[in-house]
């Protein structure tokens, strides 16, 4: 066999999109004209509209990023006591509870979509319980009937931490129309983003209204502080560079389509490593990101000795989500926690790999770390 030359740069798990100078310098004349630079000014209100059309939903408040919007989301439905969640994510996820002094409750995981068993919910649920809040991991669609169904029986809100779902829909409604509320994260790292930003969506202008109230103090007014509000905004100049990148996500969305079939069809006959479920038909995806599990047992080697070994070569793919959100010092000590509540997300943790994906990698920069991969197999 052909001894493979490792890349001559480094390839990342991700590359953020990058708008041109010039639309970024038109859209800074726009707002250096107005003298208006933060603050719930006219690029904030204009993306804002941009969003809930291009989302299909009916309110979105923006933010100046995920976490603080999930914390306030949090604020918004007056959550307290317990919130069932998912071990399988990032970790602003149980954090934004532990900040609003709710007690995570891992749940664990389903083996296909990774996102939370909602089989497995009913049971984890006591009379301290008032929510649940499940990760459409990797964009994924959790399974948001089943979920409403038992929130419903037990009298539960619902809360979606959309962060990698950006342009997800289900039969053609957006993912943000699930649940209570949804909260997308517009990272730099994500397929959209705003370099830092966020949001919330929900259904009602109410409540709109008093997350706005939430995101900015809890001022009402000169004279009126309405509630304890935090510092959520997002400024003008981000604000402007989301709607540039607006322009972009489509164009990046179908590179990314095309790098998908590409990684499937090279480890199509590879036995040990699962790659990311298919959904059916009547689901949008986003192909954001592309997760591959190995099976040390059948592919012959773990996957740190894969993630270490692409290094080798200039690879540096990403262990998302490991160490699991269970595992956290701060975590580990409660009941939930305990991995025999968790056997799924255990395994899972051990087999993820996040391999590089964006839309400048090219078809032979894909084909080649497929290459490198199946070399280590045994
Ligand atoms: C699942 C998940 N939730 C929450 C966040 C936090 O979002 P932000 O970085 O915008 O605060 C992220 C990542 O960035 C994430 O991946």
């Amino acid at each position: 066999m052909t001894k493979i030359e490792p890349f001559s740069e480094r390839i990342y798990v991700t590359r953020p999109v990058f708008p041109t100078i010039e639309e970024v310098t038109e859209k800074l004349r726009d707002i250096w004209a107005a003298k208006w630079i933060t603050n719930n000014g006219p690029q904030h209100t204009m993306l804002e509209r941009e969003l809930e059309k291009f989302l299909k939903v009916p309110c979105l408040s923006l933010f100046n990023n995920g976490t603080i919007a999930l914390m306030v989301a949090c604020q918004s439905l007056r959550l307290s006591g317990d919130v069932i969640t998912t071990p399988f994510t990032f970790a602003a996820t149980p954090h934004v509870l532990s900040w609003n002094n709710i007690t995570p409750i891992f749940c664990d995981v389903d083996d296909e979509t990774m996102n939370i068993d909602a089989n497995k919910i009913e049971s984890m649920i006591t009379p301290s319980t008032t929510a649940i809040l499940a990760v459409h991991v990797f964009g994924t669609p959790c399974d948001v009937e089943k979920i409403q169904e038992v929130a419903n029986r037990y009298g539960l809100k619902v809360i979606y931490d959309a962060a990698h779902a950006f342009g997800v829909e289900i039969d053609g409604q957006g993912i943000g129309n699930f649940g209570d509320c949804s909260m997308f994260s517009f990272h730099a790292t994500k397929l959209y983003h705003t370099v830092e930003g966020g949001a919330l969506v929900q259904k009602s202008k109410i409540v709109k209204d008093r997350i706005d109230l939430l995101k900015n103090f809890g001022i009402k007014n000169e004279e009126e502080v309405v509630m304890p509000g935090i510092n959520g905004k997002l400024d003008e100049i981000r604000a402007a560079i989301g709607r540039i990148m607006l322009g972009y996500v489509e164009g990046e969305r179908l590179k990314r389509i095309n790098l998908h079939k590409i990684y499937n069809e090279e480890f199509a006959e590879v036995e040990g490593i699962r790659v990311m479920p298919t959904c059916a038909e009547n689901i949008k995806l986003n192909y954001q990101y592309y997760v591959v599990r190995i099976d040390e047992k059948i592919f012959g080697r773990s996957r740190d000795y894969v993630y270490d070994e692409l290094k080798n070569y200039n690879v540096y793919a990403r262990k998302y989500f490991h160490p699991l959100c269970s595992e956290f010092t701060c975590y580990r000590q409660l009941n939930s926690a305990n991995p025999n509540n968790l056997p799924v997300a255990n395994v899972i943790g051990q087999q993820v790999l996040s391999l590089p994906m964006y839309g400048d990698l090219t078809e032979d920069d894909v084909r080649k770390i497929c290459a490198i991969i199946k070399s280590f197999g045994r």
